[in-house]
């Protein structure tokens, strides 16, 4: 079916494509269970029928039937194809923040349309392919600080022809346009802007000094020729998500770091660091790798130094107010390829952050500290000393934090930090699929986990056993992660045992199975209950959740809008309610793009969404490079947007 299709189908036919799903085999059955946790089945049936009313009013462009829900406040938005980005009726969105765009006067010019940035410059422009951020309110100013995931070396290095760096200042461009940019912002008539040569603007990439923290501080496994210390890295990388912490500082969560490195000789370590690159993905293979950093860069040639990998992977913390800080790795937080970071306080003050790895069949990890948040007091070792823990999810819909301690995994401290997917693989935790950001509710003890999709789920090898993680972990189909080959993904909710994030026990059940009813009339491709031909998405990655409880998911999926994924459009931004499972969507991204990062002014008058990659010429127009950019979007009224 087609999305013209969609448009024509009366509201009868519109409830017939929404009808319950036939009760299936027994594997149906673990999926329905999972969906319909008491509690959630009647908001999200009595939702069913509501959401079909709806969406056939809005796709057929009338008002009366399209009028949201006072839970909602916008009216959805149909599915986009093109290149720019929509947002609901009574709303404006504008470019805030490009990459490429100054920091400080010195750079007005830094950005070529035809060039991009020079290697003068790319330390004190906005850097590229935006993602995680948030917003701080420093003694009444405005202090935005965003993550620059990757870069994409054919659109920052158009004179090499295959992407790769030619030289130490190409390698050098790409190394600082990633990692966080920290800026000041001010609204006038014009709405927002970047404050040029504030104090607080700041840029920090692969090269600005680190300190770290935690079990594998000084470690022989953090030491190199040029830090023999084990003390002092040297930048942060692949800046995926972020996370703040309640005294008022920024975590930046590195992910797939391993793709900066490579070898250009033969590599020989001992068993254990051959064993993590294999892990975690780093190649030992003698040619150009991805970024070819180390061809000019001998920090990143794992051939001469084995030992620095293992200094990235981790949580950093950044305090946006203080411009000279040394930014804080700490490794107590562990090793792996970190999506973002969520905080809540266990019951007794203790601070909790939940965090995912974001690979095919890796884990959720939570970390508890020892001591308890007293604002105003000292929180040095919040994030220092404290127990990781990694989950496993049983298909009952219970499941517990298992400690990733000596006791539990027969491995010290520092091995735990450094080769934390080693420790999580012994004691059973669930593999999952592709745990993204992770949003704890703020106002009801719960926290959700948008898991994006994984193609390897349930899928067998050639002599018939199941794929497994880089560590031999089966990814088994589970409750869980409940379909095969899962192309659409799901966001897993859980409730801690006695509302307290602290606790080891929680039950869980899945807010949302994305699929698409319009091409799978049932069966687990159709999706939950929640989903209809009004609110297509796949691929759940970003989720925030505002003040007002709302949940809002950002997508980064398949968006040719073709078989499996018709009528989903471009990458978006949706808005769930927690309590009914009703789902609308609020903005779409230009075509090719993902949909990335998300805070508010302190005012909650103005959104930040980040829009990544995009693949047509966004925004400047035809002509220009494409540039990933943060917008700002606000009510025509000047109302509250969350
Ligand atoms: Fe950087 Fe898993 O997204
Ligand atoms: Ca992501
Ligand atoms: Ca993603
Ligand atoms: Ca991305």
């Amino acid at each position: 079916m087609t999305p013209k299709d969609i448009h024509d189908l009366s509201a009868d036919e519109w409830d017939e494509l929404n009808d319950p799903r036939p009760e299936g085999n027994d594997f149906d059955k673990v999926v329905e269970r999972a969906i319909s946790r008491r509690g959630f089945l009647g908001g999200v049936l009595a939702f069913g029928s509501g959401a079909a009313v709806m969406g056939t009013g809005l796709l057929k462009g009338t008002t009366a039937m399209a009028q949201p829900a006072s839970r909602f406040p916008f009216t959805p938005i149909a599915a986009q194809t093109d290149g720019t980005v929509h947002v609901p009726e009574g709303y404006s969105w504008k470019t805030l923040v490009r990459w490429g765009d100054p920091l400080f006067s010195d750079a007005a010019n830094a950005y070529d349309p035809k060039a991009g940035v020079s290697v003068e410059f790319a330390d004190r422009v906005m850097g590229e392919n935006t993602d995680g951020m948030e917003l701080y309110n420093v003694d009444g100013r405005e202090i935005l600080v965003v993550n620059s995931e990757y870069t994409n070396n054919k659109v920052n290095l158009p004179h090499r022809e295959d992407g790769l760096p030619g030289s130490l200042d190409d390698v050098r461009i790409l190394q600082h346009l990633q990692g966080v940019t920290v800026m000041e912002l001010a609204q006038n008539d014009d709405g927002w802007s970047v404050v040029l040569d504030s104090p607080y603007n700041r840029r920090i990439h692969h090269n600005t000094p680190m300190t770290f923290s935690g079990p594998a501080a000084g470690h022989d496994l953090l030491k190199t020729e040029a830090d023999p210390t084990g003390m002092a890295s040297l930048g942060t990388m692949n800046n995926c998500g972020s996370g703040r912490t309640p005294w008022g500082t920024y975590l930046t969560c590195e992910e797939n770091f391993n793709g900066y490195f490579g070898a250009a000789s033969e590599v020989s370590a001992d068993s254990m660091v051959m064993d993590g690159f294999k892990r975690y993905g780093v190649s030992t293979k003698v040619d150009a790798g991805r970024y070819n950093y180390h061809g000019f860069d001998a920090r990143f040639d794992v051939a001469t130094n084995p030992n620095e990998p293992h200094r990235a992977g981790y949580i950093v913390e950044i305090d946006p107010a203080n411009p000279d800080m040394t930014p804080i790795k700490h490794t107590a937080l562990g090793r792996f390829k970190h999506e973002n970071a969520a905080y809540g306080i266990a019951a007794d003050g203790r601070v909790v952050v939940y965090m995912g790895d974001d690979e095919r069949g890796e884990f959720m990890y939570r970390w508890v500290s020892n001591g308890i948040y007293v604002p105003g007091e000292d929180t040095s070792s919040l994030l220092v000393e404290g127990t990781l823990s990694v989950a496993v999810f049983e298909d009952d819909m219970n499941g517990r934090w298992v400690p990733l301690t000596p006791a539990t995994t027969g491995m010290d401290a520092a091995h735990i930090a450094v080769f934390t997917r080693m420790a999580a693989s012994k004691v059973g935790a669930t593999t999952m699929d592709r745990p993204e950001w992770i949003a704890v509710h703020p106002n009801a003890s719960e926290a959700y986990c948008c898991l994006t999709n994984n193609s390897r789920r349930g899928v067998l090898n050639d002599d018939g056993t199941v794929r497994t993680n880089a560590g031999g972990d089966p990814m088994t189909v589970n409750a869980v992660n409940p379909r095969d080959t899962n192309k659409y993904g799901q966001i897993v909710r859980w409730r801690p045992e006695g509302g307290d994030h602290g606790a080891d026990g929680f039950s869980w059940d899945l807010y949302v199975m994305a699929g698409n009813p319009t091409v799978h009339a049932d069966g687990p491709m159709a999706g939950s209950a929640n989903i209809n031909a009004g609110n297509l998405f796949n691929s759940p990655d970003g989720m925030v959740i505002d003040s007002t409880g709302l949940i809002w998911i950002q997508t980064d999926g398949d968006d040719d809008n073709e078989g499996d994924f018709a009528g989903m459009g471009n990458n978006q931004m949706l808005a769930g309610d927690p309590v009914t499972g009703r789902i609308e969507r609020f903005l779409t991204g230009p075509n090719g793009c993902e949909v990335t990062g998300l805070c508010w002014s302190t005012d909650r008058r103005t959104m930040f969404v980040g829009i990544q990659h995009p693949g047509s010429n966004w925004p400047d127009g035809e002509g220009n490079l494409p540039r990933s950019a943060v917008v700002a979007v606000t009510r025509d009224d000047g109302g509250l947007v969350g």
